[in-house]
């Protein structure tokens, strides 16, 4: 039997997921130390393994059949824009994309002039103002600390994850509107969801039974 492989975000989801998946009955030893460099773990008796990724490769793995799920973000979803399944929603990793900036930049919004948008997530930016809002701006890709960027005069607002609100807070920023909601979401891949359709339905109904767990 051949392993059902599973691709898990690294970073803030990894601990909700990796609880998630403890509950699910799906272990590996090590798979939650800290100190490990280990990158992949295996649970021989389930014919599972499981790795941890960067966030914006999850899809890429899912996408080319290297894993047959993935455990990533909706934002993330949607910035990549892979061809995989969407099948679930873990309902944890709750945040709001949103275009932010000072309050004086509400007007540039309405104006009809073009504005500069900064953001880590050009392709959710782009298709937001073009697609949803037809408004012609410039977008400037950026790797982090977005919300620096309406402060030191690169861009009039950003388009970023507002979690807290705090960061926003802090920087004297505010949300001006809101583009999607987003949090944790099981993919799969489209030929395993074929190919071994059974295993992944089983796999999904013991994270649900997880999942309602928590609730109870
Ligand atoms: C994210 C996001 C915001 C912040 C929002 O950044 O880009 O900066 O979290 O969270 P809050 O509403 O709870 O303050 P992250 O910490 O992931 O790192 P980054 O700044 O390097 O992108």
């Amino acid at each position: 039997m051949r392993y059902l492989t599973i691709a898990l975000t690294k970073g803030r989801l990894a601990k909700t997921t990796l609880e998630l998946f403890r509950k699910a009955g799906i272990t590996s030893a090590g798979a939650d130390s800290s100190d490990t460099r280990k990158l992949i773990f295996t649970n021989e008796e389930m014919g599972v393994r499981f790795f941890l990724a960067k966030g914006p490769d999850v899809p890429t793995y899912v996408a080319y059949g290297a894993a047959d799920i993935g455990i990533v973000g909706r934002d993330t979803i949607l910035e990549e824009g892979r061809k995989i399944y969407e099948v679930l929603d873990l309902g944890y990793g709750k945040c709001r994309m949103c275009i932010c900036g000072p309050e004086s930049a509400r007007e540039a919004l309405s104006s009809g002039d073009q504005f500069r948008v900064a953001t880590k997530y050009p392709n959710i930016a782009k298709d937001y103002f073009l697609n949803r809002k037809h408004q012609t701006v410039e977008i400037i890709k950026m790797n982090g600390s977005i919300e620096l960027a309406p402060i030191v005069g690169l861009s009039e607002v950003i388009c970023d994850i507002v979690e807290t609100g705090s960061t926003l807070r802090e920087n004297g920023l505010v949300v001006l509107e809101e583009v999607c909601p987003i949090s944790a979401r099981v993919v799969v891949n489209q030929v395993s969801m074929k190919m071994l359709n059974a295993r992944i339905t089983d796999l999904i109904s013991k994270l649900k039974e997880a999942l309602d767990q928590n609730e109870d």
